[in-house]
């Protein structure tokens, strides 16, 4: 089975990249990613190849190569699904906020939505390869879906979970640990079609990375990898508490920990609290799937991962108040960093609107700065928490164009993101605009310590 066209539903931070890439390596695959959000494509079409939607380093290097020779960005999902021999479903799958299950589940209506299109469109043979973040046995019902159809044409169902951390999506999609493929093992035809995926990604993947598993196996895969990551940062954070208590430096027991061989240093540095689209709603949905089949310890278990995650952002936030002599009332705090990591504009579950939340709950006015994400975001993804009016939220909330300027006549600083540029600023002068005595909280141990207290900051680092 030779591929020679694939659609991608969903140009998001998964589909985008992954698909790009894919154009790079397989010149002669025509690959198309759609979209119903018409400003999204426009920007990935967009001729300054800078103001593509999403901020990764280097991918716009490798869209500016393949785009209009093989790589193509549309919103006409029906045509691109005809005219596809494998549609990869990249569409979000947020935790339910209505309903059974809310606040816990994943919400599969967008994919559900995704297969009733293919099922309507499709003339000839497809592959289906779900690249989205499901619950296990979610194939099942894609295929209970497409087999429905009536007018004979078949569908392969494939599980090819992403693995790639936002801001090294390159890297990753480069040099992968591994490629995870699942399908049906006990058919000819969905031994085909897993091949045929292998043979997509053996353009640049050593076979011996590329993985193929029963599919119920790698879709539970995917959710099992992002919890254990998770739990490490929990873990590693519940250890940051017991350091600031006890004398002990996290980052100390991280590296005499994290040099045994069977622990492994990576994933263990402390923060503020893990972000990001895929941990807390991974997580949440392997709770509920647990629960469901009665497994109430299994899901107890998972569950303390994200209730240490809360706890982390939490006890950041009150830290603050209750240095600045138990009240931030009036007082400006400027917060460096807004996005859930480095080297990312994306803001989904970041610890610093929590941060932020908090300390408006406490009437602060935040002063906020963040070197890729937009005032248009930060103020939607206020909104989204529901706990203020917009105009309450624009009244407390400003949001300036650079760390200098947020720090201007703060009471105090955190630092939330660890972008390099963080290092590099010109702390003595921050110091010098500050309101005194100048308290400086870093919850992502990027600063030098002593060297803040040098020039005169009362300074807090998580884990210390
Ligand atoms: C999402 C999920 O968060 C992740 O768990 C999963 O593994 C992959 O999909 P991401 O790419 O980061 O990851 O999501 P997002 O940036 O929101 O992109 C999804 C895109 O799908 C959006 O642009 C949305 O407009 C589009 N979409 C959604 C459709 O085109 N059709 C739909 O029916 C629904
Ligand atoms: C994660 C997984 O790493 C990736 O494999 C999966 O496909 C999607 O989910 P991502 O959320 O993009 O990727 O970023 P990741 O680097 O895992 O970071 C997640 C959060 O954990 C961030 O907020 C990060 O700052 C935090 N983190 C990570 C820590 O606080 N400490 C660490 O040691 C590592």
């Amino acid at each position: 089975m030779k591929i020679t066209n694939i659609c991608c539903i969903g140009a998001g931070y998964v589909g985008g990249p992954t698909m790009a890439i894919i154009a790079q390596k397989c010149p002669s695959i025509t690959v198309t990613v759609v979209d119903i959000n018409e400003k999204r494509i426009a920007a990935w079409n967009d001729e300054d190849v800078n103001k593509i939607p999403i901020y990764e380093p280097g991918l716009s290097d490798i869209v500016k190569e393949a785009r209009g020779r093989n790589l193509f960005f549309s919103t006409e999902v029906d045509k691109e699904i005809d005219k596809a021999d494998m549609i990869f479903i990249s569409v979000n799958t947020p935790t339910k906020t209505y309903g059974m299950g809310k606040g816990m589940a994943a919400d599969l209506k967008y994919i559900e939505l995704c297969a009733r299109q293919i099922a309507r469109i499709a003339k000839t043979d497809k592959i289906v390869v779900e690249k989205s973040t499901l619950p296990v046995r979610t194939a099942q019902a894609l295929k209970d879906i497409l087999e429905n159809t009536g007018n004979g044409v078949k569908f392969q169902i494939l599980s090819n979970p992403e693995f790639l951390a936002e801001g090294t999506a390159v890297e990753d999609l480069n040099n992968p640990d591994r490629v995870l493929i699942g399908g049906d093992l006990d058919t000819t035809e969905g031994r085909d079609a897993m091949q045929a995926l292998v043979d997509i990604y053996s353009n640049w993947i050593p076979s011996i990375q590329i993985l193929t598993s029963n599919i119920w196996s790698s879709e539970l895969s995917k959710l099992t990898a992002n919890a254990f990551l998770a739990q490490r940062v929990s873990s590693i954070n519940a250890m940051s508490e017991l350091c600031e208590k006890t004398g002990a430096d996290v980052n100390e027991v991280a590296k005499a920990v994290g040099m045994d061989s069977r622990i492994g240093s990576k994933f263990l540095q402390s923060s503020v609290g893990f972000g990001g689209s895929c941990f807390q709603k991974d997580i949440l949905n392997l709770v509920y799937i647990a629960k469901s089949y009665g497994l109430n310890e299994v899901a107890d278990y998972w569950e303390q991962v994200i209730l240490m995650n809360d706890h982390q952002k939490r006890r950041f936030a009150a830290k603050i108040v209750q240095t600045l002599f138990n009240t931030v009332s009036g007082k400006k705090i400027a917060m460096l960093g807004w996005a859930f990591k480095k080297d990312t504009n994306d803001t989904r579950e970041s610890a610093a609107i929590y941060v932020a939340d908090y300390l408006l709950n406490e009437q602060a006015e935040v002063v906020i700065y963040d070197p890729k994400v937009t005032e248009e975001q930060i103020f939607a993804d206020l909104e989204y928490l529901g706990n203020r009016s917009d105009s309450e939220n624009r009244r407390l909330v400003t949001v300036v164009k650079s760390a200098k300027e947020a720090c201007n006549e703060a009471h105090a600083v955190a630092l939330l993101t660890e972008w390099d540029e963080f290092k590099d600023l010109n702390w003595n002068q921050i110091y010098d605009n500050m309101l005194k005595p100048a308290f400086l909280f870093d919850g992502r141990r990027l600063l030098n310590k002593t060297d803040l207290e040098e020039i005169g900051f009362d300074v807090f680092v998580i884990g210390s």
